[in-house]
């Protein structure tokens, strides 16, 4: 039988992408899948504190492996920002193209040579009787002035990869996975 992981999010997207990374030696649940429908907190003023946070929620309460995982887009020219607020950056109720908008609105005097970005991935893995541990990765780009792509998701269709001449939301699934933030950590 296989082992049986949580990983802390409804986003199917990420967890396309996680399954892929992953590979099938284990079987992942989403929070739908456990019936968790409480809202999680996620208070820290970290990525590393989010993903702690949620993964210790899982194990806690449910008594049962957990992976979660907690990404910000940074933008040097906005002094690391969205950060830890990538989200709800736009606002509480706001979706990625509000959040897309707000960005490229901020940015829209921001000459080329000074747009750089890269998508920090925070993530934590929480299991009964072991210490939860967090591992991070990054994956670093510049933000274009308009959409391009679409495959992916969030911020994706912003993000350009120069070492690929793509956005993260041009490349196919498998290429992605390769290069991601998420993929590293
Ligand atoms: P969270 O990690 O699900 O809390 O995501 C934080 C924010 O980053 C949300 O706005 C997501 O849409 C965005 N985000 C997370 N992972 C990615 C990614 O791989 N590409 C683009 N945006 C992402």
């Amino acid at each position: 039988m296989k082992k049986k992981l949580v990983v802390a999010t409804n986003n199917a997207h990420k967890l396309e992408e996680i399954a892929a990374i992953l590979g099938d030696e284990m079987e992942l649940l989403s929070l739908n899948d456990i019936h968790c429908d409480a809202d999680i907190p996620e208070t820290a003023d970290t990525l590393e504190g989010n993903a702690r946070q949620k993964a210790m929620y899982i194990y806690e309460n449910y008594g049962m492996d957990c992976f979660a995982d907690d990404t910000g887009l940074e933008v040097e020219a906005l002094n690391g920002a969205p950060g830890v607020y990538s989200a709800r950056y736009a606002g509480e109720n706001k979706d990625d193209e509000a959040n897309i908008d707000k960005v490229l609105d901020e940015m829209k005097d921001v000459p080329e040579e000074k747009r750089t970005a890269r998508f920090y991935c925070a993530l934590a893995v929480s299991r009964p009787g072991h210490d939860t541990v967090t591992f991070s990765g990054t994956v670093e780009g510049t933000i274009l002035s308009g959409r391009k792509g679409g495959n992916g998701f969030g911020y994706d269709p912003i993000f350009y990869v120069p070492e690929l001449g793509k956005t993260t939301a041009e490349m196919a699934p498998e290429e992605k996975n390769v290069i991601s933030h998420r993929a590293k950590a």
